[in-house]
C-alpha cells in the first residue's frame, strides 16, 4: 500500500494485523514459519505494515527501494538487532557479522583482503578436493539426505578456510571440532530466536554443554592462531593468516581472531548449504537444466571462470528461495522511513524475498526459469530487486567463496549424477532456522553411466 508522505506518520499508523493485549502479535508467530507469515501480512497490509511482539514494535518493510535505502543506512543509522550482538558477544564470537559502528568499520576494512579473489583462487584446490570427496562418498552410495551432506560439506570448506583446519566430515565422523560446531549452532539459533535470555540465569543442560563446547573449541584455535602468528607465510593459506596480514602491526587480539574465526563458520556454513540443497532439488525437477550445464561445464571447465547459465540457475534458486529472508534491522536513532516517523530503538525487518516473488519484478514469479537471467526482451526482470546477499557496506563478504562453493558442487554433480524426484515426492516444506532450510526435501542422486 503507497505511503501518503503529505503528513509524517507514526508505527502505530502503519497497518498492521490485529493482536492480542500485551502480547500482540507473539501468539501468531511461529518461528519456523516467520518469513511466511511476514510474506502474507505484506500481502494483507502492504510494502510496509507493523507488528507487535510483547512490548516491542516492529516495522517489516518488503519494498526493494526502502530495503536498500535501510541497508545502505549502516553503520550510523541501523545496526542489527541489539541482541545478535549480546549474544554473539557472550559466546566470543562477537566478530564482523555482529559488530557495529567504529568496531565494525575497522574489522570490516581488516576482513575483507581475506575474502578477496587471489586469496580465493588460492583456496581452489582445496575446494575441489573438498568436493572430489563429495563426488567418491555419493559414487559410493547414494545419499538419503542430500542436505545432511551439503551442511559435511560446507563445514569442511569452511574450515579448511578459516583455519586450515582438514575436519573430513564427508570421509569420518566423530571429529572432536566438528562435534563441537555441531553443539554450537543449534543453541546459538535458538538464543537468537528466544525473547528471553533465560540462559543468564539459569543454564539448562545444553547451555553448560555449549560452554564446554567453546571452550574446547577456544584451545583448538588459539593453538592455531599461535602458529600463524610465529610462522606467518607471505601469501595467506587460511584465513587467520589473512587476517593477521592485513593488520598493520600487532592489531589483533587472540580473542578477536577466535571471534572472527567461529563468526565465519557461523556465517558461511547453513546458508550455502542450504542455498545448495535449494539449487539441487530445483535441477532434480529440471532435467534440461541439468543437461545445460553439463554442456556448459564441458565447454567452460573452471569455476573461477564465469559460468553464465550455471550462474543463472544459482540466482533463480536463490531468487525462489533466499536462504537468509529476513534481516533484523535497529533504529540507532529517531528516522524516518518513507514518511513513517521510526523512533530510536525500533525493530526494523527487511524482508528480501518478497519482492523476487512478485509479478511486477519477475513474470511468472514461480516458476524455476534460470533462462530469465540471461535473456532480454519481453517480461519482468528486475535483478535488483532480488537481495540474497544483502546489500550496502554490511554486504556478505562471503559471496564470492559461497558462489565458488556452489559452482563446484553443482557442475560436480551434473557431471556424474543424474538428479530426479521420486515419482511420489510432496514439495519440500521451508522452515527459517537462522538460514530457510528444506525440509522433507527427497532427491534420487543416481551415478551417470556416460559422462
Ligand atoms: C549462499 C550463501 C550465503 C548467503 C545467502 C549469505 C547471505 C548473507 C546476508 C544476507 C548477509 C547480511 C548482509 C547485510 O546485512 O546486508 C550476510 C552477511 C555476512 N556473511 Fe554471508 N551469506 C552466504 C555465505 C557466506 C559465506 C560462505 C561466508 C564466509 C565464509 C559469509 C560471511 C558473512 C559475514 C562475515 C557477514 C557479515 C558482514 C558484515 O556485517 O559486515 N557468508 N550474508
Amino acid at each position: 500500500m503507497p505511503l501518503s508522505t503529505s503528513r509524517m506518520l507514526s508505527v502505530d499508523d502503519l497497518p498492521g494485523p490485529k493482536g492480542w493485549p500485551l502480547l500482540g502479535n507473539l501468539p501468531q508467530l511461529t518461528p519456523a514459519r516467520l518469513h511466511r507469515q511476514f510474506d502474507s501480512w505484506c500481502d494483507e497490509y502492504g510494502l510496509m505494515y507493523r507488528v507487535r511482539m510483547a512490548g516491542q514494535r516492529i516495522v517489516v518493510v518488503s519494498d526493494p527501494e526502502l530495503n536498500r535505502e535501510i541497508l545502505r543506512n549502516r553503520p550510523g543509522g541501523f545496526r542489527r538487532q541489539s541482541s545478535i550482538e549480546s549474544v554473539m558477544d557472550e559466546m566470543g564470537s562477537n566478530g564482523l557479522f555482529s559488530l557495529e559502528g567504529e568496531a565494525w568499520r575497522r574489522r570490516r576494512k581488516l576482513a575483507m583482503p581475506a575474502f578477496n579473489a587471489t586469496h580465493l583462487r588460492g583456496f581452489q584446490p582445496s575446494l575441489e578436493a573438498i568436493t572430489e570427496r563429495l563426488r567418491q562418498r555419493w559414487e559410493d552410495r547414494s545419499p538419503d539426505d542430500v542436505r545432511a551432506e551439503l551442511t559435511r560439506y560446507t563445514v569442511d570448506v569452511t574450515a579448511k578456510l578459516t583455519f586450515d583446519y582438514d575436519i573430513n566430515t564427508l570421509e569420518q565422523s566423530g571429529d572432536v571440532i566438528q562435534r563441537h560446531l555441531e553443539l554450537i549452532f543449534p543453541i546459538l539459533n535458538r538464543r537468537l530466536g528466544m525473547p528471553f535470555p533465560y540462559w543468564r540465569y539459569v543454564k539448562l543442560p545444553d547451555d553448560r554443554a555449549l560452554d564446554r563446547a567453546l571452550a574446547a573449541l577456544r584451545q583448538d584455535l588459539t593453538a592455531v592462531i599461535a602458529r600463524a602468528r610465529t610462522n606467518l607465510p607471505e601469501q595467506p593459506t587460511n584465513f587467520i593468516e589473512a587476517l593477521l596480514l592485513a593488520q598493520d602491526g600487532g592489531e589483533f587480539t587472540d580473542a578477536e581472531l577466535f571471534a572472527e574465526a567461529l563468526t565465519i563458520l557461523i556465517a558461511g556454513q547453513d546458508t550455502t548449504s542450504n542455498a545448495m540443497a535449494w539449487l539441487l532439488y530445483h535441477l532434480a525437477g529440471n532435467p534440461a537444466a541439468q543437461q545445460r550445464i553439463r554442456e556448459e561445464v564441458a565447454q567452460i571447465p573452471s569455476v573461477l571462470d564465469r559460468q553464465p547459465y550455471l550462474e543463472a540457475v544459482a540466482a533463480e534458486s536463490m531468487r525462489l528461495q533466499p536462504t537468509t529472508p529476513l534481516l533484523a534491522m535497529e533504529a540507532i536513532e529517531d528516522t524516518t522511513i518513507d514518511g513513517v516517523s521510526v523512533p530510536a530503538g525500533t525493530w526494523v525487518i527487511v524482508n528480501v524475498r518478497h519482492a523476487g516473488l512478485q509479478a511486477q519484478n519477475f513474470s511468472a514469479p514461480l516458476t524455476f526459469d534460470p533462462d530469465r537471467w540471461l535473456r532480454e526482451g519481453p517480461g519482468n526482470h528486475r535483478p535488483d530487486t532480488a537481495l540474497p546477499f544483502g546489500s550496502g557496506p554490511r554486504f556478505c563478504p562471503g559471496r564470492g567463496l559461497a558462489m565458488l562453493e556452489i559452482k563446484s558442487v553443482t557442475s560436480m554433480v551434473c557431471r556424474n549424477f543424474d538428479l530426479s524426484l521420486p515419482p511420489d515426492a510432496e514439495p519440500p516444506s521451508d522452515r527459517f532456522h537462522f538460514a530457510v532450510i528444506p525440509t522433507g526435501m527427497r532427491v534420487n542422486v543416481t551415478p551417470r553411466t556416460v559422462p
